[in-house]
């Protein structure tokens, strides 16, 4: 029997406990030791890495790929990507999907784990295709959530079109941590019974079932959980590593973890994490257990926007409305998995219903583009009602969006950017993110002619 680990503290720890605050220069000394630890992977890359890199940190994206890969030769390195979203919260052309793909494998990637908010597997064939094409490593992420039409039999047809695409492993993605402990053990047995490929378990602590739902998924077979280096575990993050390969080596399953490699990277975390708490980037409220996230079946996350949101708005007083009318409004579409960007329309717009006193009738740009198609097929058909008080006479378009997309926007964004562009991969950046690249790209330039001009005066 065996269960490899997924180190999650430089990606998705890092982006749940500190909103992905933690630069390259805070992890360099540890990526060493962590390269032979022994995990299955390390997932290092993508989701809210690549925006906040640029964003907050000034720091290169690729250039923090690049450095990982030199200091980390053997560890199998991970990134998440969203589909035909790739990192960012729009669509994106093929030509776009496959020239980023190529260059995050070019750059040091092995594996792509590749979802979509929607489950719609035709915003993930062309980014499993290029990274099969590339000899990197496509897994197929469920995007795992609770309705009348996400049944066993849809989740198992789901992984058997994963597999059909060139999966090299299926991966069950519980963002909100309700994935209980009997459903992984029946969700993980149906899978394994049903394609011939790995699988992989994601979850989070959120609601204090995560250790449990791992367990019992083990039982079942699971080939592979996610889980962080203990200081960054717990509360919105991953079960701690240590502890699973504790508990699961007594249990008698084989995990090829190194526990003297664990505890250095215990011991060097654990300071860290002090230093995010005294500065106030990370909050104590992010490292408790949560269980509204269960009677509400809305993933933690979300709540904390609801509060947000009606606290702007000084209508605090409706936070119990909002709460209630948000899975109506997810029922209205087509029972969404709540994830980015699905989580943000379906919040801001059980807000507006609940603040106009009238449902639907003020409805966002990217609310009307889903309900359009924009964003896919949805899993249920969205209400017929609501969808033409939304649309009005517009009609919904047929076939994939992506393909109604211009196909010339990488040459288009590398002419406007011209010198200020050095490679292929600062014009993807642009494409992804323009006006934050387009900063980062002067700070750059401000910051390499001061480090110049310093080491010309140390040469004389
Ligand atoms: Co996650």
């Amino acid at each position: 029997m065996k269960v490899q680990f997924t180190e999650t503290v430089l990606r998705d720890a890092n982006q749940s406990l500190i909103a992905t605050r933690m630069p390259y220069e805070k992890f360099e000394p540890i990526l060493e030791s962590m390269n032979r630890a022994g995990f299955y992977s390390v997932e290092c890359w993508g989701g809210a890495t690549f925006d906040v890199c640029l964003r907050y940190l000034a720091e290169d994206p690729w250039e923090r790929l690049r450095k990982i890969r030199t200091k980390m030769p053997d560890a199998r390195l991970q990134m998440l990507l969203r589909g035909q979203n790739i990192l960012g919260y729009k669509h994106y052309s093929d030509d776009i999907v496959r020239r980023f793909v190529r260059a995050s494998v070019r750059n040091g990637i092995d594996i792509i784990r590749i979802f979509d908010a929607l489950n719609d597997v035709t915003n993930l064939k062309t980014a499993m295709e290029e990274t099969v094409a590339c000899g990197a490593e496509a897994s197929g992420a469920i995007a795992y959530t609770t309705s009348p039409v996400h049944t066993l039999e849809a989740y198992v047809k789901l992984a058997r079109e994963m597999a059909a695409m060139g999966a090299s492993s299926i991966c069950i993605k519980d963002m909100a941590g309700i994935l209980t402990p009997k459903a992984a053990y029946d969700l993980v047995r149906a899978i394994k019974d049903a394609v011939d490929l790995p699988v992989i378990l994601h979850t989070h602590c959120t609601t204090g079932l995560a250790y449990m739902t791992y367990l019992k998924a083990a039982e079942a077979g699971a080939d592979v959980i996610d889980t962080a280096i203990s200081p960054f575990s717990g509360g919105t993050s991953q079960p701690a590593t240590e502890t699973l390969h504790y508990a699961l080596r007594e249990l008698g399953f084989e995990t090829g973890l190194d526990a003297d490699v664990l505890h250095q990277m215990a011991d060097f975390f654990k300071p860290i994490r002090g230093e995010f708490i005294s500065d106030g980037t990370l909050n104590p409220i992010s490292l408790t257990t949560d269980t509204q996230c269960l009677t509400y079946q809305i993933p933690g996350g979300m709540l904390s926007n609801l509060l947000s949101q009606l606290k702007t708005l000084g209508a605090l007083d409706k936070f119990e409305d909002a709460l209630l009318e948000t899975p109506r409004v997810r029922a209205d579409m087509g029972y969404p998995p709540l994830v980015t960007p699905t989580s943000q329309l379906i919040g801001s717009q059980a807000v507006q219903n609940v603040l106009s006193g009238e449902r639907y009738k003020n409805v966002g740009a990217e609310l009307r583009a889903y309900c359009r198609g924009e964003y896919g097929t949805t899993p249920a058909p969205i209400d017929p009602e609501v969808r033409k008080k939304i649309l009005g006479r517009e009609q919904p378009i047929q076939g994939r969006y992506a393909d109604t997309l211009p196909k010339d926007t990488f040459e288009t964004a590398e002419q406007a950017l011209g010198n200020r562009a050095r490679c292929e991969e600062d014009v993807l950046s642009y494409i992804l993110f323009p006006q934050v690249a387009e900063r980062f790209f002067v700070k750059r330039e401000a910051l390499e002619s001061k480090i110049t001009r310093y080491s010309i005066e140390r040469v004389e």
